[in-house]
């Protein structure tokens, strides 16, 4: 039984074949046309995985669509007649999408697929969708589920319980009260770009007070015990315009947005503070609710509001389940992958099978690995210097040895990744002791802003040595922030350093992956699921007595992150990358042809800022 899963038409399009509940082949749509975030029917990734499947668009037995257009249209009528006529705009703006591609979805699908597929087409709720991707592939018998994110259809979070081989929700929250939303808000008045750079606000939140942290808890929303919430919508302006804020918005918080590429001020920094501090508080408060709402012991998280990895890690340490699992793909790609094992488990009533290996995600390897005869003919097409290992140790040694020296290493190796993470297979790797390390990575080699942060790749078995976690912790996706423990940091300085400032201080013998509030988003790497980074940190500890790199994504500011060996090779000539791994290959930027290699500028001018 063969069902392909689509999420489409909104952010992050991405595809899913499930085989009998084996999650075959995901991935993003963006990866394959590098055009990041691509919303299009992702027609690449769904070639892909009926490829990996050996099937044919003819041979699948079902199509899952990850939410119900016609119920999501309904919303948006609503809303317009709600806040008629002041909407008037953005709704005219929206129609013709809606007329020409969005209300024939099954046409759509139809020609995505170049009407080879004669089966139905079965649409999922948008959250039964994120909660079947985090409840199925979770190691759990029986969890609370919680789904957080922008909206779907009405619902914009959801509590459930997840038994065996069945979901159910029991509890929502509906548009236009929403935390995904409410996070969106400030990430746009802040200057960065709403359903992108989320992620910024995070990472900028610990160099902030969050001295408006009241202010949005009297003002803005009315948040109950149970982690539920209303908004005073006359700060809002995204039911009817173009801007997520309204006046009233900035009047309260001292004048308009940020302008994209502006400077951040102090004012950002405390903004970002005080949103987190307000998401992770409810959270914290939905976490609780679910616990008692199901009583079960563990908990699973999907939607985009679960790829917040600092608040993750809160409810990880301090809210009342014994174990959390979250789905690495939390955001809208994931839905693909829900809504295939939605009609597997739910519809089919399938039963689960005996867990093998941590949890039914595969580390999230889901997508495109290439053979030896593909990687030796694009290198010697592009006329590559490289030298061939032939054992996985002498290639791991060799790595390891350039990482303490200092060296970039960017490693592809393996399936890619599903999901916004690069977990080794497509990452960039550094040596996180080092001091200039993150100023390195973040200007001359990802050309990205300087405060961002990088995150740690750790052995799984050193990891509560370097992070205040349960040694039967593990964060195998990257999903949840940690401390870095008390003994592994500096004695902060006396110079009192606000701000950005702060990034310049030394706070840890692992400096490179320090963010400026001692946190750290943990990936733990084990051998089961990742042998080869494993192998190579194993070998870094043992060169440095350091069990920790730094791992960030095969990619440049505004880039997908690489998919093929072309994509790696064209990234590393264009960068400041000092070494390239693929497969079993390695390759010197000193011993390059200069031929192939591109300015920085160029490269970077292929894709838009995020
Ligand atoms: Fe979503």
């Amino acid at each position: 039984m063969n069902i392909l899963g689509i999420s489409a038409f909104y952010h992050d399009s991405a595809a899913c074949l499930v085989r009998d509940g084996d999650i075959v082949a995901a991935a993003q749509e963006e990866r394959f046309t590098r055009k990041k975030h691509d919303h299009g029917f992702p027609r690449r990734a769904a070639a892909y995985c009926l490829s990996e499947a050996a099937i044919r668009a003819e041979d699948l037995d079902f199509v899952a669509f990850y939410d119900k257009p016609l119920l999501k249209f309904d919303r948006i009528l609503e809303t317009y007649i709600a806040y008629a006529p002041r909407g008037y705009e953005l709704f005219l703006k929206g129609l013709p999408l809606w007329l020409h591609e969005k209300l024939y979805t099954p046409r759509e699908l139809d020609r995505g697929l170049d009407g080879l597929y004669r089966g139905r087409y079965v649409f999922i709720r948008h959250h039964e969708s994120h909660a079947a991707s985090a409840f199925f592939p979770s190691p759990f018998e029986r969890a609370a589920i919680l789904t957080l994110d922008g909206v779907g259809e009405w619902s914009t979070g959801t509590i459930g319980l997840g038994e065996r081989n069945h979901i159910e929700l029991l509890k929502e929250l509906r548009f236009p009260h929403s935390l995904g939303l409410l996070y969106s808000a400030f990430t746009y008045f802040c200057g960065f770009k709403v359903n992108s750079g989320e992620y910024k606000l995070m990472g900028l939140a610990p160099y902030g007070e969050p001295r408006y942290r009241d202010v949005i808890l009297e003002k803005l929303i009315d948040l109950k015990a149970d982690g539920s919430f209303r908004m005073d919508m006359s700060y809002f302006a995204y039911c009817h315009a173009d801007v997520m804020t309204s006046e009233k918005f900035a009047r309260l918080f001292g004048g308009p947005p940020r302008a994209r590429e502006a400077p951040l001020t102090e004012r950002e920094m405390d903004l970002a503070a005080s949103i987190q501090a307000v998401t992770e508080e409810i959270l914290l408060r939905a976490a609780r609710h679910a616990h008692k709402v199901t009583s079960a012991e563990n908990l699973v998280l999907a939607g985009g509001v679960a790829l917040n990895c600092v608040a993750n890690g809160r409810i990880a340490r301090e809210g009342p389940f014994k174990r959390v699992w979250i789905q690495p793909a939390a955001g809208d790609a994931g839905g693909a992958l829900g809504a295939a094992l939605f009609v597997w488990y739910q519809l089919l009533d399938e039963p689960r099978k005996a867990l093998e290996a941590g949890d039914y995600q595969k580390g999230s390897l889901l997508g495109p690995g290439f053979e030896e005869k593909t990687l030796l003919s694009f290198l010697d097409s592009v006329g590559a210097s490289y030298r061939g290992f032939e054992s996985e140790d002498e290639l791991a040694g060799e790595v390891a040895e350039l990482l303490a020296a200092e060296q970039v290493v960017g490693h592809v190796e393996g399936r890619m990744e599903f999901g916004p993470r690069a977990l080794g297979s497509r990452s960039i790797l550094g040596d996180a002791r080092s001091p200039k390390m993150q100023s390195v990575m973040n200007l001359k080699i990802k050309f990205r802003e300087s405060f961002r942060p990088f995150a740690p790749a750790v052995l799984r078995e050193d990891a509560d040595s370097y992070f205040e976690m349960h040694p039967s912790e593990e964060s195998p996706y990257m999903m949840l922030v940690a401390p870095l423990r008390s003994d592994r940091r500096l004695p902060a300085s006396e110079n009192g350093a606000v701000g950005l400032d702060k990034l310049r201080e030394p706070r840890s013998v692992v400096p490179a992956i320090t963010h400026v509030d001692y946190s750290a988003r943990v990936q733990t790497v084990d051998r089961e699921r990742n042998p080869r980074f494993h192998r190579i940190l194993a070998r870094f500890r043992e060169k440095t007595g350091c069990p920790v790199l730094i791992n960030t994504s095969f990619n440049v500011r505004g880039e997908p992150i690489v998919c093929t060996p072309e994509d790696a090779y064209r990234c590393f000539m264009a960068t400041n990358i000092d070494a390239l791994v693929l497969g079993r290959f390695l390759l010197m930027k000193e011993d390059q042809p200069s031929a192939g290699r591109a300015g920085s500028e160029d490269h970077l001018a292929r894709f838009e800022l995020d």
